[in-house]
């Protein structure tokens, strides 16, 4: 069956300026549609803001997909439910008249896992990503292209839950990929602060005013 935009509960906020960008906001987990809003509009102003809640319940706590344990994500669920997600995109440029070639996402943990996933999993679907608090516990399949993607990755200097080796390996493995990455520490938990925020709307106006590939970020090790 084909995908439909009502098939995830979102929140959709038209462009206010033309020919700008559509930028999916992808929660975590226990959050919703509404949690990143104020964050996109930061980011990326003037862009459209697509935000769906994720539909896996975990004690009644939405995520984007299954994990069996914390940092142990369920790979099938992952595979599904990423190709479900980039099938609703396809869905609501439809719907929503926006260019699928200019959509980028912003994920926060949870989210920041199931937007690298649709990128590796979906070469065209995301042409920019910032990904906060992301890891990479598992080595995934495939050679995806993803010259054409940027991602900026923004891990935490003292995040208890992501282990520094897996956001490093989330970064050679966009690299390898052919993504133009730029990785940060942010002196900061698994939570999201002000720095962040900053430099994730830095990195996204820089990459408007001149889309050249960056020098990979300022920070030697993740
Ligand atoms: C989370 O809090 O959701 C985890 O850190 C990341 C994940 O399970 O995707």
């Amino acid at each position: 069956m084909s995908a439909r935009p009502d098939d995830f509960v979102h929140v959709f906020e038209p462009a206010t300026r033309a020919g700008e960008w559509t930028v999916l906001l992808l929660h975590g987990t226990g959050g919703d549609e509404h949690d990143l809003l104020p964050l996109g509009r930061v980011v990326a102003p003037g862009a459209a803001l697509l935000s769906p809640r994720g539909r896996v319940l975990e004690h009644g706590q939405a995520r984007f997909f299954a994990r069996l344990a914390e940092g142990v994500f369920d790979r099938d669920d992952l595979a599904r439910r990423s190709g479900e997600l980039a099938d609703w995109l396809e869905a609501c440029a439809a719907r929503y008249d926006f260019d699928p070639g200019r959509v980028g996402a912003i994920g926060y943990s949870n989210g920041a896992n199931i937007a690298w996933s649709v990128m590796f999993a979906r070469p065209r679907v995301l042409a920019r990503a910032v990904l906060m608090r992301p890891m990479l516990p598992f080595e995934p399949e495939g050679h995806p292209d993803l010259t054409a993607c940027a991602a900026l990755v923004l891990r935490g200097e003292r995040d208890p839950i992501v282990p520094a080796a897996s956001a490093a390996a989330l970064v050679a493995t966009l690299q390898r990929a052919g993504a133009d990455v730029t990785a940060h520490v942010t002196p900061a938990g698994h939570e999201l602060v002000r720095a962040d925020v900053a430099r994730a709307a830095g990195w996204w106006a820089a990459r408007d005013a001149a889309p050249t590939r960056s020098d990979g970020g300022d920070d030697p090790v993740l």
